[in-house]
């Protein structure tokens, strides 16, 4: 997980990040889908620093993570003891979902504890909740011995990040952010979020890795789309990640057909000298002609999804980096698994471009 020049963090270190939570201080830490912003979950000025280092609006909610139980023998009943003091009550649903896949890349929504600070949950009646599987994630939160809130370690609207340089370029003008260091995140994109607060089905509220396929397969629980389920007059829970632009690069970010590459190019008249292409494998994207005017540079990305989806932040990042005047992206090809990424990148798409600051996500 870890690339060699960036070896797990000693615990000397993590026993200082443990330290800077408690005294109500922020510690970027890797996840193995992205890196996340924490704070302490109980303290309501650490929350606030979360808001204001991103630039979240406050009314979007933050997941709680929380170690895993050490005895896994006994998941089942540790994983209660572990839940208690955040959620209302825990479905026959939420265990099976949690004993298949916790620690791991997805989140649950419950009805939360009466404790559970209204900081948190944006004002809601529920709280999200996850289990990260970075040993370092892992470590930090068992020593820690408390939920830690944290989104994704990015400023409000950008590219997530999924290395321990993205997050220092993310944050450059706060000093001091402490950055434990855990290589490169193996997902490369946010956990599946699924939503069991209504004690009816579950419903899922943002793709990821783990599919609804996935989840009836291992559980035989069926998980509905979000939408699907609601009757008239009732209110869309808030995931800001659902709002249309996120994930967004500073370069215009488009997607193009399977080979339509120009006519793609042809859509944007006023566009431009350089263009980045991704393509799948080493498939070629532009045919023998090229285009008289433009320079392009193909990318080449995995056509496996998981593989893709792990590559894709990094891959935006770099690109928007490099000066280009346009990144063309293919069309994720229909299947659910993949959905995270077509998620991702249509947000990416929408909120790209020098203005997509000032579009409304997290
Ligand atoms: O993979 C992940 O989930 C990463 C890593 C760091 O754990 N975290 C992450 O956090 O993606 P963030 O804040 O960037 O996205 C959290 C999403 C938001 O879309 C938020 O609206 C939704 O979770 N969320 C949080 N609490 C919720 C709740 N009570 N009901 C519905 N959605 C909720
Ligand atoms: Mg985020």
């Amino acid at each position: 997980m870890s690339s060699d020049s960036t070896p797990l963090q000693s615990s000397a270190v993590i026993n200082e990040a443990v330290q800077t939570l408690r005294d109500g201080g922020l510690v970027a830490f890797p996840t193995e889908t992205v890196y996340g912003l924490g704070a302490d979950a109980t303290n309501p000025m650490a929350i606030k620093k979360v808001f204001v280092t991103k630039g979240r609006p406050s009314n979007h909610p933050l997941i709680v993570h929380l170690a895993a139980p050490e005895k896994f023998d006994q998941a089942q009943v540790d994983w209660v003891a572990v839940l208690a003091p955040w959620v209302r009550d825990i479905s026959e649903d939420a265990l099976k979902l949690i004993n298949a896949f916790w620690p791991g890349p997805l989140t649950l929504v419950f009805k939360k504890n009466k404790s559970v600070l209204g900081e948190i949950t944006g004002g809601q009646d529920t709280v999200a909740i996850r289990a990260p599987a970075h040993p370092i994630a892992q470590e930090l939160l068992r020593k820690f011995k408390g939920g830690v809130v944290a989104p994704s370690a990015n400023r409000f609207g950008k590219v997530s990040p999924t290395s321990a340089a993205d997050v220092r370029s993310e944050f450059e003008g706060e000093l001091g952010l402490m950055v434990l260091d855990g290589g490169d995140c193996e997902v490369g994109i946010e956990s599946t979020i699924i939503d069991l607060s209504s004690g009816d089905h579950p419903v899922l509220l943002r793709p990821g890795v783990i599919t609804p396929k996935e989840i009836l397969a291992k559980t035989g629980i069926q998980v509905y789309l979000a939408g699907e389920e609601l009757k008239e007059g009732d209110a869309l829970p808030r995931v800001s990640g659902s709002l249309k632009a996120h994930y967004a690069p500073t370069t215009p970010l488009r997607l193009y057909p399977p080979g339509r590459v120009l006519d793609t190019l042809s859509e944007f008249p006023d566009i431009k000298s350089r263009v980045a292409v991704a393509v799948w494998g080493s498939e070629s994207s532009l045919g023998e002609d090229g285009h008289p005017s433009v320079h392009f540079e193909e990318v080449e990305m995995p056509s496996d999804s998981g593989a893709f989806a792990s590559r894709l932040y990094r891959s935006l990042r770099d690109l928007d980096q490099q000066g280009w005047d346009l990144i063309l992206f293919p069309e994720p090809p229909a299947g659910e698994e993949w959905d995270g990424v077509r998620d991702r990148l249509q947000r990416a798409c929408f909120g790209s471009g020098p203005s997509s600051s000032s579009h409304d996500s997290n």
